[in-house]
Order: structure tokens, then C-alpha cells, then sequence
């Protein structure tokens, strides 16, 4: 018999590629998603890629009466990876209340209920802007978790403390938050990838629309940083590989491996690529002339983001095995399906 795990959020960018794996893991997956982000479509195409179709609940997590009743309903479920939220930086600038209302409360409402039926092992998805501007690099987990520039950083911070808090009562909770750096790509099949909603704010989709004329020109937000080329630096990882991981994560705490009842990792490659040299790899991939423009700063931008994967490698026995090549690849092939689909 599967084992039963709901996924919260698992229509969108990584929940659907984590299902993919999990299914593959043979078992049971129960996606709870509002569509606010993503599209009921996303079913079929995990369907057609493991031969399964997800059972799927249609709820907002703020609606605590639905949240309710679904975790009721699915209280044979042995774990719960949290991917529901809100994750626009920008936004989250021009409408910190949203973020604070959805990310928040849809964490607490599904730690709540879940506890309630007695599923008490939970995964988080995090992000290396927990970090801030960080204070050396590559980034340990014990580097200092700053204020976040963003209200969507924020509400990462304090999910987190939420879960410390929790782990400390008598709550029989174990958690494992999982710190993403960049994630990009796509599934090898080029039957799911990355659909963000409206005009991307993500440097991969929007190379992709520019190059298949969605967008007219991709602006490069600043040149003058203290980096190689001026451009910033990030630690961008497959998101194939961010799915393989939170696998490993959910078999360790299935498995009663953990060290301590919260226990948080990076997610990361431990590379460190320029916004240039992503948009060269992608020409030289791709053989396409990228239509881009060197503007000003983005604010809220970090200098250099990279992260140190010893401690997941260790714990989670879970390495990268994609590289920037396969990462570029993937979200064309995925961007090309998308246009035959037209
Ligand atoms: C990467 C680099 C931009 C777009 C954020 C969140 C993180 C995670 C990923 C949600 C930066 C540059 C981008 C563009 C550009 N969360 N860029 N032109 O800001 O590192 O991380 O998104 O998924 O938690 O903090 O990712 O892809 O927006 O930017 O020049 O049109 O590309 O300045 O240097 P970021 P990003």
C-alpha cells in the first residue's frame, strides 16, 4: 500500500516536478491547490509523464473550514510538503498585506489541521533570500538569517520561526525546511516546466518568452556590480534536482532519521552563474540572439548568492547531477512545447 503525502501548492513550478518524483517513488500524492498561480492543466501533464493522475483538492488554504475538512478527509496521509504561497518579490513590495495574509495563514491553517489528524511530519519550501545579504559565502545554514529585504522573504523567515516555536511544544511535529536558491529548468520530457502567470518576474522564463518573441526585449538589471562581468551572481539548480531532494527530505523523516525535530538545509549547486553568462549559455544552446538591454539595479537585488550544499549532501545523501547546459536545455525545449500547444 503507498504511503499517502499531500502536497499544498503542488499545481505550480516546483510542487508539480516534486509530484512527478514522488509518484515515481511510488506513493500516493493528494494535491491541494487554488489555482491562483498555477492551472488545473498541470494534472494531465503529470499524468502523462508517470502514467498517474494526483487526486486534487480544490481549496483555498485560508478557507479554514475547507482546510479543514480536506486534511479530515486525507488523515491517512503520513507527511505534508508545503509549496503554497505567494512568490513574486516585487510584488509582495507593492502588497505586503496579501503576502502576509496568504503565505502566512496558509501555513498556519495546514500545520493546524494536519497536526489535528495526526500527520505530524511536514516539509517547507524556503528560500536562500531568508539570507538576506549574506555575510560570507558560499552560505552555511548557520549563516545569520537576516531581515529580508522582501515581504515575501519575510513571510519565509517567519514560517520558519513558526515551525522552531512548534517543534519546541508538545506538537510531536518533525520539519524539514528546505532553503531553495535559484530553481530553473524544466522536466526532461518538456511536458511540464514553468508557467508563471502574467509577465514573469523570474530571469529564466523571461529569457525564454523574449527568445520566443512572448516579450520584446529582456532588460539586464544592472552591470555594475562588484562580479566578473557586473552582473549579479546566483546559484541556479535544476528544478529536477530540487524535486529529487525533497524526496531524500521526506524519506529521512519517514524514517525517523532526523537529527532534531526541525532541521534546515540548503538547496543550492554551490556554483555561482552571472546574468550574462546565463544569457550566453542560453545563445550558445540555443543559437538564438538574445534581444537584451543593460538598465539600472533592480532594488532589493543581492550582489552574490551561492550556496555551501555540504550539510544536504551529508544528511539528505541528495546531490545535484544536473548543470547549467541541462538547466538551459530543458526550460527552451519546455518554452517550444508550449508555442506547439498555441
Ligand atoms: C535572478 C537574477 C536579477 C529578471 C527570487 C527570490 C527567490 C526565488 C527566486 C521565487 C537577478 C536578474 C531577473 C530580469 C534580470 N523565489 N534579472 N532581468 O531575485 O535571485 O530570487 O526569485 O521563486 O526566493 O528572491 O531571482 O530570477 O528574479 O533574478 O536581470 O528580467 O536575474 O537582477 O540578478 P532572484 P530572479
Amino acid at each position: 500500500m503507498s504511503q499517502k503525502i499531500i502536497v499544498t501548492g503542488g499545481c505550480g513550478y516546483i510542487g508539480s516536478h516534486t509530484v512527478v518524483e514522488l509518484i515515481l517513488n511510488n506513493f500516493e500524492v493528494v494535491i491541494i491547490d487554488d489555482l491562483s498561480n498555477s492551472n488545473k492543466k498541470t494534472l494531465e501533464r503529470i499524468e502523462k509523464i508517470t502514467g498517474k493522475l494526483p487526486s486534487f483538492e480544490f481549496l483555498d488554504l485560508k478557507n479554514e473550514e475547507e482546510t479543514k475538512s480536506a486534511f479530515k478527509k486525507h488523515k491517512d496521509a503520513v507527511a505534508v510538503i508545503h509549496f503554497a504561497a505567494f512568490k513574486a518579490v516585487a510584488e509582495s513590495v507593492k502588497n505586503p498585506l496579501m503576502y502576509y495574509k496568504n503565505n502566512l495563514l496558509s501555513l498556519i491553517n495546514t500545520l493546524e489541521f494536519q497536526l489535528e489528524q495526526g500527520i505530524n511530519n511536514f516539509i517547507f519550501s524556503s528560500s536562500a533570500t531568508v539570507y538576506g545579504v549574506p555575510e560570507e559565502l558560499p552560505i552555511t545554514e548557520e549563516n545569520e538569517v537576516q531581515r529580508p529585504f522582501s515581504p515575501y522573504g519575510n513571510t519565509k523567515k517567519i514560517a520558519e520561526e513558526v515551525l522552531e516555536d512548534l517543534v519546541k511544544t508538545a506538537s510531536n511535529l518533525s520539519a524539514i525546511s528546505l532553503r531553495y536558491f535559484n530553481p530553473i529548468g524544466a522536466h526532461e520530457s518538456g511536458f511540464l516546466g514553468e508557467l508563471p502567470n502574467g509577465t514573469p518576474n523570474n530571469l529564466m522564463p523571461y529569457i525564454t518568452q523574449t527568445a520566443a518573441g512572448i516579450r520584446k526585449e529582456l532588460q539586464v538589471y544592472g552591470n555594475d556590480y562588484d562580479t566578473k562581468d557586473g552582473t549579479p551572481i546566483r546559484d541556479y539548480i535544476h528544478v529536477v534536482d530540487l524535486a529529487e531532494a525533497h524526496v531524500k527530505a521526506l524519506q529521512r523523516l519517514l524514517n525517523n532519521e532526523q537529527n532534531k525535530p526541525l532541521e534546515i538545509y540548503n538547496l543550492g549547486t554551490g556554483n555561482g552563474s552571472s546574468v550574462l553568462e546565463i544569457i550566453k549559455s542560453f545563445e550558445k544552446i540555443t543559437n538564438i540572439s538574445l534581444n537584451y538591454k543593460i538598465v539600472e539595479r533592480r532594488p532589493g537585488d543581492v550582489e552574490k548568492l551561492y550556496a555551501n550544499t555540504a550539510l544536504a549532501k551529508d544528511k539528505l545523501n541528495w546531490e545535484c547531477k544536473r548543470g547549467i547546459d541541462e538547466m538551459i536545455a530543458s526550460s527552451w525545449k519546455w518554452e517550444e512545447n508550449l508555442k506547439k500547444e498555441q
